[in-house]
């Protein structure tokens, strides 16, 4: 396995819709795999493709703590659709390896159903809610070349952005 680099915003490929994988082998699984341990590293519970500069519609989510004592307990999506979402609405705070060290509040469906090839190029289904949901939405969201910062007000992206660019100034 290799730690992979993590692109961040406003870097293109960011903004680019992603591209459907045809196949789940060996070199998908081997790229799930860097996938899965670049997030660790970064203390991610979601990563894309995109996101390290791949643009294919490959997610992975983990989204137990197991600094609470919780077994890790890795999703991989290839082809991830939303087939279907509640009509009901929440708003938590998201973050983003692309966009380090800010937060905002973002609206997403309370459940969602989605479907995707499983490690091994099986269809699968998964029903979620709570942070898991959000972080479907947030993570396939990304294979559309959209950021959680494109879901919040123009006012609060500002704000944010400043802070960003604030933050990376004082990095230099
Ligand atoms: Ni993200």
């Amino acid at each position: 396995m290799a730690k992979l680099k993590v692109y961040e915003y406003p870097h293109p490929v960011l903004k680019q819709k992603a591209e459907k994988v045809a196949k789940v082998d060996d070199k998908i699984r081997s790229f799930l795999d860097d996938m899965l341990e670049t997030m660790y590293d970064a203390a991610g519970v979601g990563l894309a493709a995109p996101q390290v500069g791949v643009s294919k519609r490959i997610v992975v989510i983990d989204v137990a703590h197991p600094d609470e004592g919780e077994e890790r307990n890795p999703i991989y999506l290839v082809n991830p659709e939303i087939i279907w979402h509640s009509d009901e609405e929440s708003c938590q705070y998201e973050g983003c390896l692309s966009v380090p060290d800010q937060s905002a509040e973002v609206s997403r469906y309370k459940q969602v159903r989605v479907q995707y090839l499983d490690y091994n190029g099986k269809e699968a289904e998964i029903m979620a809610e709570g942070l898991l949901a959000i972080a479907l939405q947030h993570e396939i969201d990304h294979l559309d070349g959209i950021l959680y910062i494109d879901r919040i007000s123009r006012l609060k992206r500002q704000m944010l952005l400043k802070k960003l660019q604030k933050m990376r100034q004082e990095e230099e």
